[in-house]
């Protein structure tokens, strides 16, 4: 073969310590954000069925949950809120005691140092499900807006670190930003849901949190998954109007957006890895079809090859676990 030339590959995958000294992308627990889904009512632990290890947690327990996940090194958790008094303006978003303030409070007293981040969405306080006003069978942007941005500021003064829209209505960050100004939060940084796409993939995450749109679907807020170029405006637009954070969601089927996005923004990026990623996995280890923890490091490796910074996961205290004991 000697005369042959070609290159030897294989040189640099010799033992696991060549393949340690040349590897280019890592998880680390600092990089996650765990979701978390809050309750009303008491001694409440529901686990979610297309979700086996999520569980709909009532307040009373939420500090134990939490002082888990706290303990495992993760620096940062994001509440969803499970109500059952729902209206069409979905007031529970926004008023002081709403289950998400309450569980912040809690939480930010306890924990200090634990980053809380608020999901800052109408979709599960509506009766119809939808994330904003619905007028004419459609939503209406901007009278959406005025209610994010009250949702925004309540969120900041229960404690919220960072505020995370996600309805998708455009304006949202220009108008939360203005909103958490005035009311004395410049110090609270915007992490926008700016390339949010109309993903078969939410479904299990609508019977957590109780949010399925009750007519119609969200295509004509959330981005058509055939685009890209979309894309690109949409973390454009949100930079400009002063996102700090951008994040692409769902994860999975997207990292070329991904990797697009990183291209684009000086920004940290953020990938949702979301309820149908976790729940195909689950369903098929739990089948003995896959080995999860493999699946599992090399799906969120890859969110990070394409140029993620920060993955929000369902499956964060699994890998924290796991690298725990790596160590
Ligand atoms: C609310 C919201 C959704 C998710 C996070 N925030 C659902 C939706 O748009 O219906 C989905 C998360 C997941 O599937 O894990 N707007």
């Amino acid at each position: 073969m000697n005369d042959i030339a070609f290159k030897r590959h294989r040189r640099l995958r010799s033992s696991a310590s060549m393949r340690a000294l040349v590897r280019e992308n890592y998880l680390r627990a600092d990089d996650f954000i765990y979701p978390m889904f809050v309750i009303e009512g008491e001694g409440i632990k529901n686990e979610v069925p297309s979700m086996p290890g999520v569980y709909q947690v009532s307040l009373d327990l939420l500090l134990d949950e939490v002082k888990e996940v706290y303990d495992l090194g993760i620096k940062a958790i994001m509440f969803f809120g499970v109500i059952t008094a729902k209206d069409e303006i979905g007031t529970g978003a926004y008023i002081d005691d709403g289950i998400v303030q309450k569980a912040t409070r809690l939480v930010k007293k306890e924990f200090p140092d634990l980053l809380i981040v608020a999901d800052t969405c109408l979709c599960e306080y509506t009766s119809h499900g939808h994330c904003g006003v619905i007028h004419e069978n459609d939503v209406d942007n901007d009278e959406s807006l005025k209610l994010l941005a009250k949702t925004a500021v309540s969120q900041a003064k229960a404690g919220a670190d960072i505020i995370a829209p996600s309805n998708m209505m455009d304006g949202f960050v220009a108008v939360i930003r203005h909103a958490l100004d005035e009311a004395g939060f410049t110090h609270i940084p915007i992490m926008s849901y700016a390339v949010k796409y109309a993903s078969a993939f939410y479904g299990p995450f609508r019977d957590a949190a109780d949010s399925a749109p009750q007519f119609g679907d969200r295509k004509t807020y959330q981005m058509d998954p055939s685009n890209r170029l979309e894309a690109l405006r949409e973390a454009q637009s949100d930079i400009e109007e002063g996102a700090d954070f951008i994040m692409v969601k769902p994860a999975l089927s997207f990292l070329d957006i991904i990797r697009d996005v990183r291209n684009h923004v000086q920004t940290p990026v953020v990938a949702y890895n979301v309820s149908g990623e976790y729940a195909m996995v689950k369903a098929a280890a739990q089948n003995g079809w896959i080995d999860e923890k493999s699946v599992v490091l090399e799906m969120l490796t890859s969110m990070k090859r394409a140029g993620a910074d920060i993955i929000l996961t369902y499956f964060a205290k699994d890998v924290a676990k796991w690298l725990k004991e790596e160590n």
